[in-house]
């Protein structure tokens, strides 16, 4: 049997306290019960989320406890708004802000130290997918994390694989695209843990649509999805977790 489905969604920088309501409304709480599901707005709305049952998670995080750091957010104020989830690694943040590998690492440490679940993203650009190398690429992102925490802690870990020429471009990997990676994926944790390796979420992301979720999500190591563009609208994201 398979691991529980989590359906994770990422708002980005999209989203306001009036979209927020209507997606409280229009979600359909059934789902909370049979599956993991969660909701990562920018964090500016994440208090809007307390009124209704949904999860929420953060998109990123600082690896700082506290400080002279302007703009960003501590894991301990995560946990004052009872963030569940948060997002780390993004490639939108490590093309935007230059994120490293070791520095994705860091903010995943600190996530699981306060008792949230870090949804690890990795995947490849066009050109390493072209140039035969995603599985050396991806290994590489994961490696950082895995030298980094102790096995016995990533129990509670999430990773999403996302390859960058499909986010946000209509372009979906094929269900046998992502199947791939994701036993690769797999394979890689099992170099360090078996048990891990057989329990732990892998999602895939990248331009899921309610009509090719179930096809993605019907796959052996595909344990749900990270959700940008169709996270936004209740409507489809409630047919993406009824996929699920
Ligand atoms: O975090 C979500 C992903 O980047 C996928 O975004 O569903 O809009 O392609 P998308």
């Amino acid at each position: 049997n398979k691991r529980k489905l989590l359906v994770a969604g990422n708002w980005k920088m999209n989203g306001t306290r009036s979209l927020v309501k209507e997606f409280i409304k229009d979600f359909d709480t059934k789902f909370l019960s049979s599956m993991d599901v969660a909701l990562c707005p920018p964090s500016i709305l994440i208090a809007e989320f307390s009124e209704g049952r949904i999860p929420v998670g953060a998109q990123d995080v600082s690896a700082c406890d506290n400080g002279a750091h302007t703009g960003d957010l501590s894991v301990s104020m995560l946990n004052d708004f009872e963030c569940k989830y948060c997002i780390v690694g993004h490639s939108e943040r490590r093309d935007d802000h230059g994120e490293s590998s070791e520095l994705v690492a860091e903010k995943a440490a600190k996530l699981i130290e306060a008792g949230i679940t870090p949804i690890i993203c990795c995947g490849e650009p066009l050109s390493v997918r072209e140039a035969g190398k995603v599985n050396e690429y991806v290994e590489a992102q994961l490696k950082a994390v895995f030298d980094r925490i102790p096995v016995s802690q990533l129990g509670d870990a999430v990773i999403a694989y996302e390859p960058i020429w499909a986010i946000g471009t209509g372009v979906t990997a094929s269900p046998q695209e992502a199947q791939d990676v994701h036993a690769f994926i797999r394979q890689f944790i099992a170099s360090y843990d078996g048990k891990l390796a057989d329990s732990m979420q892998i999602l895939y992301g990248g331009s899921v649509k309610p009509d090719n979720a179930k096809e993605l999500f019907g796959q052996a190591d595909i344990d749900g999805g990270l959700i940008g563009g169709a996270s936004l609208k209740a409507k489809d994201f409630n047919a993406i977790c009824q996929a699920a």
